[in-house]
């Protein structure tokens, strides 16, 4: 079976910069792939290169094996790629359910269509549900996202990103500022994800997190990959040597789950 995502041979300069070199990625229907690799390594660029953000310089990118050319982050979301971001994409002032609705929002129509008025109750019920499925515990839809922790904010952009039927969720270091209680929930969440036919990609630097609900790690090094390898048949101390260099350039491990 083809995977869901497949990025071939990804080049891309910034000026003298080499961000990306040949860089190759797959990820498969239900599956949690770690992305991991020091600072610079390339791992935000290459996510931006999937979502539109960036054109590459060169290589490929298929969805299913059919050959697809994203110019911007709407293409991507409208193929199902969501990118989550923390805070960003989430406006403080608004209520969860607004957030989750935020540009494609219910509206109610009357006297044939002439009138429209925002579905407030249905986006409450829709965004509760929602959450519920994803067993996001915040208390109510009406609260303002600004009232929230860290950890509940993600579990609304993931929603956001579900509302979107996304078949791929991209998370750049989503526990990274989160209180340990925090990162259990959105791990949590990661998992759920997977339970719900969404692959997902993570980006972290924090391994025990990349261990616990990664399927399969792929590494960057100075904008190669260096590493894929199976979560089951790996160890922390292999991946952080790829990462570092330390068993230098002969060790690459490449795994292809089927
Ligand atoms: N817009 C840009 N303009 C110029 N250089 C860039 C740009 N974006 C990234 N780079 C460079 O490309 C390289 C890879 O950066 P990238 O952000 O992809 O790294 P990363 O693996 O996400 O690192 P981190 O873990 O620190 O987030 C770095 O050398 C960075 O300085
Ligand atoms: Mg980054």
């Amino acid at each position: 079976m083809e995977p869901l995502v497949r990025m071939k041979k990804i080049s891309k300069s910034f000026g003298p910069v080499q961000a990306l070199r040949q860089v190759d990625l797959t990820l498969h229907q239900r599956e949690v792939l770690g992305l991991v690799g020091d600072n610079g390594a390339g791992k935000s660029t290459l996510m931006k290169v999937l979502t539109g953000v960036y054109r590459p310089d060169e290589g490929e990118i298929y969805l299913n094996g059919q050959r697809v050319r994203f110019n911007s982050p709407y293409d991507s979301r409208n193929a199902g790629i969501e990118m989550v971001y923390q805070d960003l994409a989430l406006a403080g002032n608004l209520h969860v359910a607004g957030n989750i609705f935020l540009g494609r929002e219910l509206t109610k129509k009357y006297l044939g269509g002439l009138i429209k008025f925002l579905d407030h109750k249905g986006m409450a019920q829709e965004a509760a549900r929602l959450l519920e499925r994803l067993r996001v515990e915040i208390q109510s839809v009406d609260l303002k996202v600004e009232t929230l922790s860290g950890g509940q904010r993600q579990a609304v952009a993931v929603g956001r990103s579900m509302g979107f039927n996304a078949r791929v969720v991209i998370m750049d270091e989503p526990t990274a500022a989160l209180a340990v209680t925090e990162v259990a929930k959105v791990l949590d969440l990661i998992r759920n994800l997977k339970e719900h036919d969404v692959s997902v990609i993570l980006i972290s630097h924090r391994m025990q997190d990349i261990f616990e609900v990664s399927d399969r790690i792929m590494v960057l090094r100075q904008g190669r990959k260096v590493g894929d390898l199976v979560r089951s048949q790996t160890t922390m101390d292999e991946v952080v040597a790829l990462i570092t260099g330390a068993q230098g350039e002969a060790l690459q491990t490449v795994t292809e789950v089927a």
